[in-house]
């Protein structure tokens, strides 16, 4: 059985290269144009998968029980009518039509909306609740009246594969044991049955946010194995909608090059990777020049990989400062209140707050660091930010940073020249 289905794998490629250029003439089966055009995006965070830092309010109640620090333990201590009510109420008011129409507005084109397997196939045992298909369902037509393109986004496996908050479940990281790579996999199938008729609007599907390549609870070749069992099963339910695999933090070229491109049979794939530079020492300590020089760097080496490849979560900060950001009641690197870091500075505004009330330093920073990046990550299929909107961390408020001026309109002016064109610091006063 292997044999025949990796013999279909080779037949698929022959077929391919003869066409001439395998990826534009598959491309033309999807609605979007991910040759020639620039995926500009952002990322409906804090949704149907709640993080503490972005949504704090609903934590805030809880915060000093220390029981619950991630959308599993608010789940279970609510208790299964109470979540139900609470996440309801989130799930309706987070995010409406008019932000669709606003995103539009923008110019962007994208939005990648991350979604819990607890959503699509719950487990045994769970605390999660379900109801959050038929409001996506309602989504995913806002996109299509709003003409812009969706990214499903698997951001939670059964076990964690990050053991991040964000992955639904904070704490260790049980993913790869047991049936859960299996009920992944069903997750997937779910998502991809569910939206095969909705195509035009549906251009992606990531398989799994963020899996923890660097960790040894995680095996590599089993993340590989199951990206090509879920591309399959994306096949299988909607044709050609492109599979996005996240390079589960490995280089996107030495490592993932060669891997699911054209060559390998796999066709419409998209390599996701995430760009921070705030989630170690050394990093918050970087100098706005050199924030937005690193992120001049990544140019060539997105332009270098060998299959799509967007940057599908990037920011506005510099810092860690928001609050809750490296988990409930854990403090920032930037100002030394996490555990065993180097003070650098006052998270003053930036750990809570608006996009207004930001100190004018932290907005020119801010801005330049942005432009940067949109340069940068438009080297190859484009950019994602993270996210449309929290409820008090400013940096990372792509609504109000726009409306506030700090994010280009249209997306492609640049207000401070091209910054990874000089070596030349251009960022004021630094
Ligand atoms: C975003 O703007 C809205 C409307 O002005 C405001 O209520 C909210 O506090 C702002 N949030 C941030 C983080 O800037």
């Amino acid at each position: 059985m292997l044999s025949i289905i990796q013999l279909l794998g080779v037949a698929t490629a022959c077929v391919s290269i003869a066409c001439g250029n395998p990826v534009r003439q598959l491309e033309k089966r999807l609605s979007f144009d991910y040759n020639g055009g620039k995926v500009r995006g952002v990322n409906l965070g804090g949704w149907f998968v709640l993080e503490p830092w972005i949504t704090p309010s609903l934590f805030e109640p809880y915060a000093s029980s220390g029981a619950v620090v991630d959308e599993y333990t608010l789940s279970q201590t609510l208790g299964p009518a109470a979540a139900q009510s609470v996440l309801e109420a989130h799930w309706n008011t987070w995010i409406t039509e008019a932000d669709f129409t606003e995103i539009a507005s923008f110019g962007l084109n994208h939005v990648r909306i991350p979604i819990g397997y607890w959503a699509l196939n719950p487990l045994p045992g769970d605390p999660y609740v379900q109801g959050q298909l038929p409001i996506l369902d309602r989504a995913i037509g806002w996109a299509r009246s709003a003409g812009v393109k969706v990214m499903l986004d698997l951001h939670g496996a059964p076990g964690s594969q990050n053991g991040y908050d964000n992955s639904g479940r904070k704490g260790a990281i049980q993913w790869q044991t047991g049936d859960t790579v299996s009920n992944t996999i069903a997750a997937i199938k779910t998502l991809a049955d569910r939206y095969a008729a909705d195509a035009d609007v549906v251009t992606a599907i990531e398989l799994l946010n963020e899996p923890a390549g660097y960790s040894s609870s995680l095996n590599l070749d089993t993340i590989k194995q199951f990206y090509w069992d879920g591309y399959g099963n994306v096949r299988a339910g909607e044709g050609d909608t492109a599979v996005v695999i996240h390079d589960a933090f490995e280089d996107v070229q030495s490592y993932w090059n060669g891997f699911m491109n054209t060559g390998s049979g796999a066709y419409n794939v998209i390599l996701d990777t995430h760009i921070y530079q705030i989630f170690s020492d050394a990093e918050v300590g970087r100098k706005p020049c050199a924030h937005v020089q690193t992120a001049c760097g990544y140019s060539s080496t997105l332009a270098g990989t060998d299959k799509w490849t967007v940057v599908g979560e990037w920011t506005g900060a510099q810092t860690d400062c928001a609050k809750w950001l490296n988990g409930l009641g854990t403090g920032a690197r930037y100002d030394a209140t996490f555990p065993g870091s180097t003070y650098h500075g006052d998270c003053q505004t930036k750990y809570q707050g608006t996009v207004d009330g930001l100190l004018e330093v932290d907005k020119v920073n801010l801005a330049y660091y942005v432009e940067a990046q949109l340069d940068a990550y438009e080297s190859h299929s484009g950019w994602i930010f993270w996210a449309w909107k929290t409820e008090s961390a400013p940096e990372w408020h792509f609504q109000n940073l726009t409306r506030a001026g700090l994010i280009p309109q249209p997306l492609t002016s640049r207000r401070f020249g091209s910054q990874c064109s000089t070596t030349t610091c251009l960022v004021p006063g630094n």
